[in-house]
């Protein structure tokens, strides 16, 4: 028998040691929380994408009566970004949820698994790993990478192999 680890790192920031990119693509993921279209979860997610032609891209979570009709934030603004922008390489990305009171949430908010596989796209198409940022109460999470939250992922490599 063999056994594989995965190991995962993830370096937690306070607000001070954050440099200013990383600083300006927090801010714009806050503001675009208050864009958000939830009126079924109340609960506003907002994403920004700062993009290597210097560009940030925001989104927010956008929901549909029709529940799986919705988009949530981070693919929002990753599609925008992409369909902005189709050349651009995505460098940082940055998701943050207001609970239904309003408040930022004590835990992360952790992209869903359909969109892991989309920033994994991202990462392929920006030939790199984009650095996810996960603002919680106890910091920032900052993740270098799709694979620390997406290990084995599924990529065009692996469409395209013959
Ligand atoms: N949501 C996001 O926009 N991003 C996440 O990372 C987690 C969940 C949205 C989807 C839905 O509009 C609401 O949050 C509740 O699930």
């Amino acid at each position: 028998m063999k056994t594989l680890e995965i190991a995962a790192k993830i370096v937690i920031l306070n607000e001070t040691e954050l440099n200013n990119e990383q600083k300006n693509v927090l801010e714009a993921a806050k503001k675009a929380t208050l864009r958000s279209y939830s009126p079924y979860s109340h609960f506003k997610v907002g994403a920004a994408c700062l993009l290597d032609n210097g560009e940030i891209v925001e989104g927010s979570n956008q929901e549909n009566a029709a529940y799986p009709s919705g988009l949530c934030a981070e693919r929002t603004a990753l599609f925008y970004a992409q369909s902005r922008y189709p050349e651009a390489k995505v460098r940082k990305l940055c998701i943050i949820g207001r609970n239904q009171t309003g408040e930022f949430t004590d835990a992360v908010c952790a992209p869903c698994g359909a969109c892991r596989q989309v920033i994994l796209e991202s990462e392929y198409r920006s030939g790199g790993p984009i650095e996810i940022l996960l603002p919680c109460r106890e910091g920032i999470y900052v993740i270098n990478g799709i694979s620390t939250l997406l290990p084995f992922g599924f990529t065009y490599d692996e469409v395209t192999e013959r």
